[in-house]
């Protein structure tokens, strides 16, 4: 049985990390219409998977597409910032899935959310990161850049696709993103470097008008010093 949307490269690589055994998911940042979710929870048969997001019209639209699978009853969606701390107790998740999501995040804000993560994964559990870099292509064009933020290491930038709209991300090295994750305890794992289109709707049928794919680091790492 298919779900909604066809997944992305970068989840497609995630689902060969999963153990049928695994219990506890969280993934944060909810996927479109839920669909890394429920293949999250399709290969993991124990597992329940908890989805967070702090978009309204996102979560709902996700979950109405839920609503539509078997597998809705092992997949509790919610309104929550991975920035702040989070209401789980030490060392619950197998694993934990971040696609797409932590480039969001202000230096300070990663600072927490990656604590917080670390605090919740169980020992030898699983931290699944895909983020955008700073190869991005916005970076590359000096007149969509609209300013850089030192403290908070975030840029604001006209979005390649669409100029009047404006985005304020953090573009991280892969050398900067592993640092980081190293310098939070997690050992990391699997570092990977690819190209892939983004799109620009909930249903993931518009490429960014570009038709560039979008650069993204991906780093596998596990909580092994606890
Ligand atoms: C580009 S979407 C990626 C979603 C999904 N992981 C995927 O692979 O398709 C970003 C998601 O991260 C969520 N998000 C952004 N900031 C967040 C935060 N501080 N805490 C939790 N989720 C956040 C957004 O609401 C959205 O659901």
């Amino acid at each position: 049985m298919e779900t909604i949307f066809k997944p992305s490269k970068s989840e497609k690589r995630a689902m060969k990390l999963l153990d049928k055994n695994f219990t506890q998911i969280l993934s944060v940042g909810i996927s479109t219409g839920g669909s890394a979710e429920i293949n999250l929870a399709r290969q993991c048969p124990m597992a329940r998977v908890i989805a967070t997001t702090v978009d309204e019209k996102g979560l709902k639209f996700s979950n109405e597409k839920i609503a539509q699978f078997p597998e809705k009853v092992r997949i509790e969606t919610k309104i929550e910032d991975v920035s702040k701390p989070m209401p789980y107790r030490d060392n619950t998740f197998d694993f934990v899935y971040a696609r797409l999501v932590l480039h969001y995040l202000s230096k300070q804000q990663l600072d927490s959310a990656l604590n917080e993560i670390f605090r919740v994964l169980k020992p030898n559990g699983l931290f699944f990161v895909v983020a955008r870099n700073n190869k991005e292509w916005e970076l590359t064009k000096p007149e969509f850049i609209i300013s850089y933020d030192e403290k908070t290491n975030m840029t604001t930038y006209y979005e390649q696709w669409k100029k009047e709209r404006i985005q304020t991300r953090q573009f991280l090295s892969e050398k900067q993103l592993k640092e980081i994750l190293s310098n939070h305890g997690f050992e990391i794992r699997r570092v990977k470097n690819y190209r892939e289109y983004l799109f620009t709707d909930y249903e993931r049928t518009n490429k960014n008008k570009s038709k560039k794919p979008n650069y993204l680091t991906e780093i596998v790492v596990a909580k092994t010093q606890y």
